[in-house]
């Protein structure tokens, strides 16, 4: 008997540690099979192939006519499931058909604000050195309408809705934009051509529509285009798809110019170091038809422009501006400024605290090595 019982605990407990162990591989077997599944999941998603995203143009009945993001237009039909779409809508389609699968709500994908420039400058005119006739006449053309514009409806004119400053780098373009706006106590808007057609790369027609927008939310305001050419040049030929961007850009601009009021608070500005290459289009009557040249500057204004640059300066008595302004021949405003902040260096680099003759001359050879050198890289560039 007492063998018996034994030998049948022993066998109870071996019943028992197998009956745990399978249940422990059942454990194991069902968590296996749960990532077996997970992981097939995760792949059948991976082999589901993209779906395009694109804009609603027109809906008729079951079918309606999309634009894809790179500008192309296509008449396809609308799936069962999708339900209704309006044109506008923004919707999922299928790559290889174009079928409208879903539509989506986008969120606005950008901020606009957070993509410009925006403020409210304090340039004065007194900050500008020569460019008397300059500054005159975009007094006339943006000053002038933006204070008193019953004097235009008086007379009977309609001031130009922009201008164009055109002329070397470094001449004080954006200085004078800044000065306008500083004086109409306008909102400056910035944007920079060549970013809003790279940066923004199926956006830029878009975000000009929002400038604008934002330019008339906060008028009276200043539009400022800088390297106005990155979007606005010549082309021969609307080959790729980045030019179609580029150039639906620019229609864009040209639709924003061509749909306000002249005598609307917001004005264009518009610059560029190549005029010769700007498409005509631009700079058509009713558009941005003032050309203002912004020069280099020659003696007398030279000599205004190292004066403002110099005048917080603690110079030494022998510095002489006359006599190094004539040393300056053929340099730019901003090169102009920067003779001033090396020849501050100079004299800080020996612990004087007033600048003399020498730093200026030491600086101004430095600036045209600069400029030299610049040129010398230009020319094994481009020959
Ligand atoms: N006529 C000027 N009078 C005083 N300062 C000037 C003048 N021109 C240029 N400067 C100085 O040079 C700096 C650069 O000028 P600005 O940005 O206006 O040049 P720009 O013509 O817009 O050049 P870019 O074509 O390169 O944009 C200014 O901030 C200013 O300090
Ligand atoms: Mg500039």
């Amino acid at each position: 008997m007492g063998a018996n019982t034994k030998e049948k605990n022993i066998l109870d407990s071996v019943i028992y540690s197998y009956s745990s162990d399978t249940s422990q591989m059942s454990e194991e077997n069902r968590i296996l099979k749960e990532t077996v599944s997970k992981l097939k999941e995760e792949l059948d998603r991976f082999k589901v192939p993209p779906l395009m995203v694109s804009e609603v143009r027109n809906v008729f009945g079951k079918d309606a006519i999309i634009r894809l993001p790179n500008g192309n237009q296509f008449y396809v039909r609308i799936s069962e499931e999708c339900g209704k779409v309006k044109a506008g809508d923004i919707v999922l389609t299928d790559q290889k058909n174009l079928t409208i699968i879903k539509k989506i709500v986008i969120t606005r994908q950008f901020d606009i604000e957070s993509f410009v420039i925006m403020e409210k400058p304090k340039v004065s005119w007194k900050d500008i050195g020569g460019l008397s006739i300059q500054a005159q006449e975009i007094k006339e053309v943006v000053e002038l309408p933006l204070k008193k514009p019953e004097l235009f409806k008086k007379i009977g004119i309609t001031p130009p809705k922009g201008i164009l400053l055109y002329g070397d780098p470094g001449t004080g373009k954006t200085l004078l934009a800044k000065a306008v706006a500083s004086s109409t106590n306008s909102t400056f808007i910035e944007v920079v051509g060549s970013e809003l057609v790279q940066k923004f790369i199926g956006e830029g027609a878009k975000m000009v529509k929002e400038i604008f927008e934002l330019a008339r939310k906060k008028a009276p305001s200043i539009v400022f285009i800088d390297e106005l050419d990155a979007l606005a040049a010549k082309r021969i030929e609307v080959g790729t798809s980045g030019e179609r961007e580029v150039n639906r850009t620019f229609m864009q601009l040209l639709a924003e110019i061509d749909g306000f009021e002249p005598l609307d608070n917001v004005k264009i500005i518009g610059a560029t170091n190549r005029k010769d290459i700007l498409d005509p289009a631009v700079i058509r009557p009713g558009r941005l038809d003032r050309l203002i040249h912004i020069p280099i500057p020659k003696n007398e204004a030279r000599l205004e422009i190292l004066k403002i640059h110099s005048r917080n300066m603690s110079l030494s008595k022998d510095v002489g501006l006359n006599g190094l302004s004539a040393q300056m021949k053929d340099l730019s405003g901003a090169e102009i400024k920067a003779v001033c902040t090396e020849a501050g260096y100079f004299a800080i680099r020996e612990n004087r605290t007033s600048v003399t003759r020498k730093d200026f001359l030491k600086a101004i050879d430095k600036v045209k090595r600069e400029e030299d050198a610049e040129g010398e890289d230009y020319m094994k560039m481009f020959g």
